[in-house]
């Protein structure tokens, strides 16, 4: 597998690694793709909201160390409005890019710091545990990655219908059954969306 000397550096020398005391915010995710995890970890100024200091543990991949570092120093510094803004396409470009089946260890990286951020902002009263909706099971769809291209799913018009009636989901996939990457996929939506209690039934449909 063919890597860029940037991913190579961050990963033999990760950035901002190990665990933080006292944190003001963390968030753990598991990347369903392939069960890798991230830990961040926040400390955030309140007078300014700008995050004062970031870490990171990785339990994964080569990728998995080296997207969580680029994107700890891609925050570092930045308001939390700033560092909203930064998405797994962001922590790519810095990494002069990734092989596409690892691409999903960049979305994993950066889904874990908006995860920690929306959970600071949640704890300080910045703003409310989101509804469950339409656009929740969309933004999840966004952050599968169909490992052949590097890219996600939505991107790609693979997915035709979202439907949402009393927490049962119905998704219509434009995916062909001599598609390899077909059943992944499919089980890689049932893990993102099932992690919600709204959700009661998901049914994917394919052509
Ligand atoms: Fe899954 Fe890297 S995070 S292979």
């Amino acid at each position: 597998m063919q890597y860029s000397q940037k991913v190579l550096d961050h990963f033999m020398h990760p950035r901002n690694v190990g665990k933080m005391d006292n944190p003001d915010a963390t968030a753990t995710e598991g990347s369903p793709a392939c069960g890798d995890q991230v830990t961040v970890f926040l400390k955030v100024n309140e007078q300014d909201m700008t995050i004062e200091d970031i870490s990171f543990l990785s339990y994964g991949c080569a990728s998995n160390i080296a997207t969580a570092s680029i994107v700890t120093d891609l925050a570092k510094g930045k308001t939390l409005d700033e560092a909203k803004q930064i998405t797994w396409r962001d922590a790519m470009e810095a990494l002069d890019g990734l092989p596409p089946v690892k691409v999903h260890c960049s979305v994993l990286a950066a889904d874990t710091l908006q995860t920690a951020i929306s959970n600071y902002e949640i704890a300080h009263g910045l703003k409310e545990v989101p509804n469950f909706s339409k656009e929740t099971i969309v933004e999840e769809l966004k952050k599968i990655i169909y490992p052949k291209v590097g890219e996600d799913i939505v991107s790609l018009k693979m997915v035709k219908y979202v439907g949402l009636n009393d927490g049962e989901v119905l998704i219509d996939l434009n995916i062909m059954s001599f598609d390899q990457w077909r059943d992944n996929i499919a089980e890689e939506i049932r893990e993102h969306l099932e992690k919600y209690p709204e959700v009661k039934d998901i049914q994917i449909n394919f052509p």
